[in-house]
């Protein structure tokens, strides 16, 4: 057996799975970062560390949002996903495997831990009150009704959580339903429901908290709950759902806080399958891996309790940890997308290298279960000073004497600057492990401090050039060490700085390494942020000019409206057919129901963008679109005079 071998651990990591129904945000982003830091670090310490994610596609997040697109769920979640991963990519986010909760692994293992229930009388049925829309002839289930949250009366709210105060809560607590559907006030109607009875494992879930790696405060949620409060729990949703349905009954689905969590194996077990792997050596009572789940502070109930309720009673391993983490705000204030900081992943990386935010968040974070705030004028002061004007530097202003040596770099290296920063590793690797990364990134700054001092004290300007090249050598290979320790957090940035440095292993036990050939010209690693301003919907302004042959690219034209019609099972959209001259008949779905009734279209001129890509939707193909303009009060067609004919080219 490989001795040095036997001292590694082998770890599986999670994030929590975003749901299929939107872009990813900002938090989204921190989530990610605070995880993938952890997961880096552990491999490059030597550790077999392996990241799982999937996206949560069920229930009515996502039912909701593909009947607002008008399109099936399953085309949702498809571009969802792909969505999803670019985005994570964007952010160095480095998964062993991104999954979805809509497949195979996934129902299979939701029905094997369901049956292992089962099997254990874990399972029992009631029949319950529950909201019924009448108009659409449904069960209304979490998102699907509003209302007034039950502890703060904040109007306006889902009915599984409070946006103001963060109560989560059975949707027939919530005061004053209406239907988020149809508009109507549902009535209650019996339905029969299946229970997973919590209070029955009670035993198990003292034994986890008293055993697994949680923190203190959450601990201590988990307990409250646990000692006063536990309940059976709803796992069932009636027809139509989108989900799995459940073994053996008609017309159940299994509720999605039940399977997404179990997406965790399946997206193990997809990956296991195409790696030569077996799920008892990566997940099951007898393996040697240690799992780990980092969630947001909302989600602690789920996965504190209903998830090792659930693993144990399918005989399955129980996390070995749960890591917590706050909030994200934004300036100070939560996230809103009307105060532009609702910040969407893909916009924020546009704007900035997303590395600088990976920085920044790390310099933020720690181990508990505390907000994180993004202040953007702060964030950029930082970057600014922390990773251009303290690391960077060192390698601009070093790279000009050793480029006068043919880029190579001297032997009579100064050991005191050099040891004083390896004696640093164990102490940055206990803040790692620890997810102290704030105070990672404060001992790593200060280290580039020492280095940028260093230089500073020993004047290489002033020096004859051997002596210039012996203090640039030293300052670079002190450099080195900093870029592995930063490693985790900035991993562009410094696999660019390893490249510059033609340093080739650079794992937390390379810290010995010699740099033996000659280094590389440098080329800028970072440039300097320039102040950000996110607010949307500003007036246009010079920078948004967009040239001629930009606008020749969009081909408008005048068509007539043939026939509006209503479509069966959408809220906002109307079928418009319509008459284009020389490029035909058209059929374009518009979102424009609410503002103007069908009869009353009939033979109206209006504006068609005819080379938009045609879309297929759940209601037909939409062939182009209509141009409209609205406000709070309504949506408004825009026409040409009268006289225009259809087909006619709008330039
Ligand atoms: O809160 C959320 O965004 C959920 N989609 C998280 C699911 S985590 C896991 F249980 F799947
Ligand atoms: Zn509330």
């Amino acid at each position: 057996m490989d001795v040095a071998n036997t001292k590694k651990r082998k770890i599986l990591v999670t994030q929590a799975l975003p749901y299929a129904n939107s872009s990813l945000h900002l938090g989204h982003i921190l989530e990610a970062v605070q995880t993938d830091i952890w997961v880096r670090f552990n491999n490059l310490i030597g550790n077999e560390c392996l990241f799982f994610c999937a996206d949560d596609t069920h229930g009515t997040p996502v039912m909701l949002k593909a009947k607002e697109l008008g399109v099936e769920p399953e085309q949702l979640i498809k571009d969802v996903k792909l969505d999803h991963i670019e985005t994570y990519k964007l952010y160095d986010i480095d998964f062993t495997n991104f999954h979805t909760t809509h497949s195979d692994e996934n129902k299979k293992y939701s029905e094997f831990i369901y049956n292992e229930a089962k099997n254990k009388d874990l399972i029992t049925r009631k029949t319950i009150k529950q909201l019924f829309d009448e108009q659409e002839s449904m069960f209304l289930s979490d998102r699907f009704v509003k209302g007034a949250c039950p502890k703060c009366n904040e109007e306006n709210q889902y009915g599984d959580g409070c946006s103001k105060c963060g109560a989560t809560y059975d949707v027939s607590e919530i005061k004053n339903p209406i239907s988020a559907l149809s508009g109507t006030t549902p009535i209650h109607k019996d339905s029969e429901h299946i229970f997973f009875n919590l209070p029955k494992q009670i035993n198990v879930l003292k034994d986890f908290l008293q055993k697994s790696d949680l923190q203190k405060p959450i601990v201590n949620k988990l307990s409250e709950w646990v000692n006063d409060d536990l309940q059976q729990w709803d796992i069932s949703r009636d027809a139509p759902y989108f989900g799995f349905s459940i073994p053996g009954e008609i017309d159940k689905y299994f509720y999605v806080w039940l399977d997404a969590p179990i997406g965790y194996l399946a997206a193990i077990e997809n990956w296991a399958a195409s790696n030569d792997k077996k799920m008892e050596e990566l997940w099951s009572k007898d393996s040697n891996y240690e799992i780990y789940h980092f969630i947001g502070k909302d989600i602690a109930y789920f996965h504190g309790l209903f998830w090792p309720a659930l693993l144990d009673s399918a005989n399955l391993k129980l996390p070995d940890g749960i890591y917590v983490h706050g909030f994200l705000t934004i300036n100070g204030e939560k996230m809103s997308k009307s105060k532009g900081t609702g910040i969407l992943a893909r916009e924020f990386a546009e704007v900035c290298d997303p590395e600088t935010l990976r920085y920044y968040f790390a310099a933020k974070l720690n181990d508990k279960v505390e907000d994180i705030d993004l202040n953007l004028e702060d964030y950029v002061t930082r970057i600014n000073s922390d990773l251009v004007g303290k690391y960077c530097n060192i390698a601009s202003r070093c790279s000009s004497f050793i480029k006068k040596n043919d880029n190579k770099l001297s032997d009579n290296i100064n050991n005191e600057l050099i040891e004083s920063i390896k004696s640093k590793k164990p102490l940055v690797t206990s803040h790692y492990n620890s997810r102290n990364y704030s105070k990672a990134v404060r001992l790593i700054m200060e280290m580039a401090d020492d280095i940028n001092k260093y230089i500073n004290d020993s004047t290489p300007w002033k020096k004859e050039l051997n002596e210039a090249i012996d203090i640039s050598s030293s300052a670079l290979y002190a450099f080195r060490l900093v870029s592995i320790y930063l490693q985790p957090i900035i991993p562009n940035i410094t696999k660019n700085a390893f490249e510059f440095l033609n340093s080739t292993e650079n794992s937390f036990e390379d810290l010995d390494k010699m740099l033996k050939k000659p280094i590389n010209n440098y080329v800028p690693l970072l440039n300097r942020l320039e102040p950000i301003n996110l607010k949307k919907d500003e007036p246009m302004n010079d920078n948004n000019f967009i040239d001629i042959k930009q606008f020749a690219d969009v081909d408008l034209r005048v068509a007539q409206i043939v026939e509006a019609s209503l479509v069966e099972g959408a809220d906002k959209l109307l079928k418009l057919n319509l008459n284009v001259g020389e490029l035909g008949d058209r059929q374009v779905f518009a979102g424009i129901k609410k503002a103007y009734n069908p009869e009353d279209l009939t033979d109206k001129l209006v504006i068609l963008v005819s080379n938009l890509e045609p879309r297929q939707m759940k209601f037909g193909l939409s062939e182009g679109m209509v141009l409209a303009s609205s406000d709070d009060e309504g949506i408004y067609l825009i026409s040409p005079d009268s006289g225009a004919k259809p087909g006619l080219r709008v330039k």
